[in-house]
């Protein structure tokens, strides 16, 4: 049963890897979408793509950094939709903190955590307003156990998972569900994020295994808001059948 057809959804990081993927997804089961992120050449290739899958939908870009609080707050000012998906976010760098850029740091926790909350903030009340809603953030097995140099990428994704279950105690009473999907290793852009630029060593991280797709992570996502409305899927922890904790992935190399 297609619950979704003619609800509108914003999703953030639709650039790349899962939110892309999710936006095909959700085209293609009639949902009006909102696509937001900062590179607007690949947003407007994606729109291409997205009106050949389903021409009957609407697709509007919003270019804009999550990390700009004021730009988040105007560009979002008075938008209602039915499902925002907080997908934008990166891990950026691989040290320890005594070796540790704090540049690299702040992109994290701006990125991460505040962009998070801005968008969140720009778009809950709207929600509450209709008494209806799905959140769905985007966490990571790296919220669940900390890996050797992934210390603030970790802690930015373990205050996603704190976040998403302080939200949903905030929503009590209401119709809106807020749902927290935790990917482990996906193939996307994310390594070459994190590694700056270096792709060589970012598709390293993949050898010897089958990593997810962003597509995996997109049928979750599908599966989770087409749940009939009583029933609220809190987190689900998805990782490649390779790998069974953040330490534990079997390669053949
Ligand atoms: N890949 C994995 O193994 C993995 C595992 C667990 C969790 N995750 C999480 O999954 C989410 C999506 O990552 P991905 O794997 O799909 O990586 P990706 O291919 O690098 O995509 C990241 C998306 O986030 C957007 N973004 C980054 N910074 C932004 C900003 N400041 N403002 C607006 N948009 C921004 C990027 O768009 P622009 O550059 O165009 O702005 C891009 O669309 C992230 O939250 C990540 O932490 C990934």
């Amino acid at each position: 049963m297609n619950r979704l057809s003619g609800k509108t959804a914003l999703i953030t990081g639709a650039s790349s890897g899962i939110g892309k993927a999710t936006a095909k997804e959700l085209a293609k089961v009639g949902v009006n979408l909102t696509l937001l992120a900062r590179r607007e050449e690949l947003l407007n290739e994606l729109k291409d793509k997205l009106i050949e899958i389903n021409s009957d939908i609407t697709i509007e870009i919003i270019v804009a950094d999550v990390r700009d609080r004021d730009d988040i707050s105007i560009k979002l000012k008075d938008r209602v939709f039915d499902i925002l998906i907080n997908n934008a976010g990166l891990a950026s760098g691989l040290d320890k903190i005594q070796n540790g850029d704090i540049d690299d740091w702040e992109k994290m926790i701006d990125t991460n955590i505040k962009g998070v909350l801005y968008v969140t903030k720009a778009i809950i009340n709207g929600m509450i307003a209709k008494n209806s809603g799905h959140i769905i953030n985007i966490g990571s097995i790296a919220g669940h156990q900390v890996y050797p140099l992934g210390n603030v990428y970790n802690a930015s994704k373990y205050a996603i998972k704190a976040l998403s279950e302080a939200i949903n105690i905030d929503l009590v009473g209401t119709n809106i569900r807020v749902s927290s999907i935790d990917p482990g290793a996906v193939e996307t852009e994310f390594s070459i994020v994190r590694f700056h630029g270096d792709s060589d060593r970012a598709s390293n991280v993949y050898n010897g295994f089958t990593p997810l797709k962003g597509e995996d992570i997109a049928e979750t996502i599908l599966f989770v808001l087409n749940a009939p409305e009583h029933v609220n899927i809190q987190n689900i922890l998805v990782t490649p059948t390779a790998q069974r904790n953040v330490y534990i992935t079997h390669k053949e190399l």
